[in-house]
């Protein structure tokens, strides 16, 4: 990256009269995170969010020591109350299973009480919680909803590609949810902290980051496949979702609307990969004059996203865009939207827009026709990866970009 960050400058305090020489605990840095949404009416939880227990598995980046647990309430209708808060290990320590390990489970507060409610559009960081949190481990969140959010607006990450459980009663500090309803979505849950050192890195993207294609419950999205080559694994923020684009909302907030709350209001972001686009020229009509249009639209977005990361020190990776030649949606008879494509990356590719570049279309297109994947990295539609096809997204990477 060109751009230096100021922070390790900007933590050598001044010597003032009376300054604690004494090192303090690591402040808190996000190691895991979810992008909040929306929930589609496809996506609402199969029981009511009253009077439920709530039981989920996140997927940890960098380890800490001592946690904190943040409920979003973004995009909710109404208020939320959260009646009771648990944090665990799960089962074997493995992920999307709905029991913990006997006499893991931790109470989480807020204010020193057991509850919280969080008002609409706001979010809720926990207490400290003193747990030792292991890096690229399997973390279970438990809330007990009583009055809970009796609203068809409820915030969400539908792409979960992880089981969480509901079950009706209070169980938020039972070992296991017999008969319990799962479903591969994540509700309120918008991100846990922990403390320790360094800056993390934040990934903004869509579907393709999310992980359509990945492994559900095996947390083979690429950038978990990119934490896994770090001896250290640092903090590695997956802020995508599905459908999502960088100019017009849909499945989520566009980039360009969410960019504050995802990206910019995150403590400790160190540095920003930018990998969208894709669902912007391929719901843009295959016209040669809208083709023109959001590709220029696109290419100045990309301009405004490094300008506002600018305000936080932040350095931005720009990805290339990864092929979908042959994807019935998105591939159109005459081309126009993979010359859009090419042309998007030919300015990505140029150096001029970003910080550095990530060539991920090299990485997994076919070296015999460029406009498609190369097959073991396809899905079968012909736009997203299998867990193979993420895992050379993740080795494009340089580890160094993150240090
Ligand atoms: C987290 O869960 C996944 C899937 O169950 C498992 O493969 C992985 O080993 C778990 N991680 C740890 C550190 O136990």
């Amino acid at each position: 990256m060109k751009r230096r960050s100021l922070l390790g400058a900007a933590a050598v305090l001044p010597l003032g009269a009376g300054a604690a020489a004494r090192p303090g605990p690591a402040p808190w840095i996000p190691t895991w995170v979810a992008m909040p949404q929306l929930t589609e009416p496809a996506n609402l939880p199969p029981l009511p969010l009253v009077q439920v227990t709530l039981r989920q598995t996140v997927h940890t980046s960098t380890a800490g020591s001592g946690l904190r647990v943040r409920f979003s309430n973004a995009f909710g209708g109404t208020a939320l109350p959260i009646a009771a808060v648990s944090v665990a290990r799960p089962l074997g320590g493995q992920a999307g299973v709905a029991a913990i390990e006997p006499g893991s489970s931790r109470p989480v507060t807020f204010a020193g009480r057991p509850f919280v409610t969080v008002p609409v559009g706001a979010q809720a960081v926990s207490d400290p919680v003193p747990f030792d949190v292991p890096a690229r481990s399997n973390l279970t969140v438990t809330v007990y909803l009583a009055a809970g959010q009796d609203s068809p607006a409820i915030t969400s990450h539908p792409g979960s590609r992880t089981t969480s459980y509901l079950l009706p009663g209070d169980h938020h500090d039972d070992p296991d949810l017999p008969g319990a309803t799962a479903v591969d979505h994540w509700y309120l849950l918008s991100g846990v902290e922990v403390r320790a050192a360094g800056t993390a890195t934040v990934i903004l993207g869509d579907s393709l980051t999310d992980g359509r294609g990945s492994t559900t419950n095996a947390n083979n999205r690429w950038p978990d496949q990119l934490a896994a080559r770090f001896p250290r694994t640092p903090a590695i923020l997956n802020q995508a979702a599905g459908g999502n684009r960088v100019l017009q909302d849909g499945l989520g907030p566009s980039v360009l609307a969410r960019l504050d709350r995802d990206v910019l209001a995150l403590g400790r972001t160190g540095r920003v990969i930018l990998f969208e686009g894709v669902n912007d020229i391929g719901t843009a009509p295959a016209t040669a004059a809208d083709q023109q249009a959001v590709g220029d639209e696109l290419l100045a977005a990309y301009q405004q996203i490094v300008v506002r990361c600018q305000a936080r020190e932040l350095p931005v990776a720009g990805a290339t865009i990864t092929p979908f030649g042959g994807n019935t949606g998105y591939d159109d008879p005459g081309g126009l939207r993979e010359a859009t494509r090419q042309r998007v990356n030919q300015q990505i590719r140029s150096g001029r827009l970003f910080d550095a570049v990530l060539d991920f279309d090299a990485a997994v297109r076919d070296p015999g026709d460029p406009r498609r994947l190369w097959p073991a990295y396809d899905t079968g539609d012909h736009l997203h990866l299998t867990p193979d096809g993420y895992r050379a997204i993740a080795a494009a990477v340089p580890l160094r970009l993150l240090r």
